[in-house]
């Protein structure tokens, strides 16, 4: 295996993945349709947006951080915005000096995963050694943070905030340590508790699960490669035929700590949709990809699928379930429920994503399944359907609630969604319940926003 695409020839350098050249701050934005009262917050999404040649933008995973944001109040748009984290060589690239900060083990890098609020920061998130950025409301950058100083070392991109202690979990890896580590960020903002658990061969783990009783992880065979470190990938992180795939379940509290370990069949994951305790069984429902993956190209033996695992404890095993065989990706719950039974998914099914990420031909297996979202409610096992006109190359949806109490699934469904015909951007607001209907809202950005990674509803208050 080997890295496949040169800058030239990278397919995220062009099309809707384009990086955007400029920065934008615009006010008041044109709206069609009704913003909702009390929609009052910020949308953010961030994603990889290489700055010039010399940026290491051969794979989609290195381009350096951009969080492009939307400010909903009072039924307006006040402002988009989109920012470059200021990692040092993106300030230097920019002209501008550094706000420093703390660095883990010299890997400085313009987080470009996620973004996060906790205990009243936004986080710019990544993973693999590296260190969070803060940001302002403004997304103007802070510097890199390490939760006052109280986190030990790298972080990870995805996060899962259990609302009721207000905790919010992470797991991080990096290609110098021998363990995962388990790392918990207290209300306050600095980490009230770590555990290291051990791994052989370095695997790459981007997301987990959060019960109430577990921190579910995935321990799958893409892992770090010193021959591809060597060879000078910059992402050096391989499929390995000999690292047993396992999920493990850490419980999160108690004396005995230790995980208990269950084989799966070799596959990849890059992202859950939740978890939750069912007795004495744990529901872990993600998206898999069939078989062996190769990380340099992106592509699996099959497209991302949404699965439901069980892992039974008492019969030492994990169970799958198929819970829908369409191509989708980035799925999310109502932030609210993380940790506890879920009723509603919603998740993306991005054909551009899918032509250069899963089809090895450059096709698509069902065009009419192009650009769409998807509504899954998992208890009456149906999936509706928003359809989006063809190339508008949709990017992650996340759920705003209506109110902070709503019940699940009663609030709105939040994502870019590129216009081809005004080549810009709009953030379209759906009625969760109206899934299927026109958007309640469809907000009218002055640029493009490149198809990115993950973001975040952050209501006000
Ligand atoms: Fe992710």
């Amino acid at each position: 295996m080997t890295d496949r695409p040169m800058l030239d020839r990278s397919p995220f350098l062009q099309g809707p993945y384009a990086p955007v050249t400029e920065e934008v701050t615009a006010f008041d934005l044109p709206v069609t349709g009704r913003l909702p009262a009390g929609l009052d917050g910020r949308y953010l999404r961030n994603g990889p947006n290489p700055l010039g040649s010399d940026d290491p933008g051969s794979h989609w995973f290195l381009g350096a951080g951009m969080v492009h944001g939307v400010r909903l109040r009072d039924g307006r748009a006040e402002w988009y915005r989109n920012r470059w984290v200021r990692s040092r060589t993106v300030a230097e690239s920019l002209g501008e000096r550094w706000p420093g900060g703390p660095v883990h083990a010299g890997m400085d890098f313009a987080a470009n995963t996620h973004v996060i609020a906790h205990a009243g920061r936004t986080l710019a998130t990544v993973e693999a050694g590296a260190l969070p950025y803060e940001l302002t409301d403004e997304l103007d950058t802070v510097g890199p943070c390490d939760f006052d100083g109280t986190l030990p070392g790298g972080y990870a991109a995805h996060t899962k905030l259990d609302r009721r202690t207000g905790e919010l979990h992470a797991v991080a890896y990096f290609w110098g340590w021998d363990h995962l580590q388990h790392v918990v960020v207290g209300p306050d903002g600095r980490v009230s508790g770590t555990t290291d658990v051990p791994v052989p061969d370095g695997p790459m783990v981007h997301d987990f699960a959060l019960t109430e009783r577990y921190v579910v992880l995935l321990d799958l065979p893409v892992t770090f490669s010193t021959d591809a470190a060597a060879a000078g990938s910059r992402l050096p992180y391989t499929w390995n035929p000999s690292h047993q795939p396992r999920l493990g379940l850490l419980p999160r509290a108690g004396t005995t700590r230790a995980v208990r370990w269950f084989e799966v069949e070799p596959c990849w994951v890059f992202h859950t949709l939740n978890a939750y305790d069912d007795g004495n069984r744990v529901v872990v429902d993600l998206c898999r990809y069939e078989g062996v993956y190769d990380m340099a190209a992106l592509i699996g033996g099959g497209p991302p699928t949404l699965e439901r695992w069980t892992v039974d404890p008492a019969a030492g095993r994990v169970t799958r379930q198929a819970l829908d065989d369409r191509p989708q990706e980035f799925p999310r719950v109502d932030e609210r429920v993380v940790s506890r039974a879920h009723r509603y998914g919603y998740s993306a099914v991005t054909a551009l994503v899918d032509r250069a990420t899963v089809q090895v031909d450059g096709t698509f297996r069902d065009a009419a399944f192009a650009d769409t979202l998807l509504k899954h409610d998992l208890v009456a096992g149906t999936v509706g359907e928003h359809r989006l006109p063809r190339n508008a190359s949709v990017g992650e949806a996340v759920f705003a609630p209506s109110t902070p109490d709503a019940d699940e699934d009663d609030g709105y469904v939040m994502a870019f969604v590129h216009d081809p015909d005004r080549e810009a951007t709009d953030l379209v607001v759906l009625s969760a319940q109206d899934f299927a209907g026109p958007p309640v809202a469809t907000v009218h950005l002055p640029a493009r926003v490149p198809l990115g990674f993950h973001g975040s509803w952050v209501a006000d208050g």
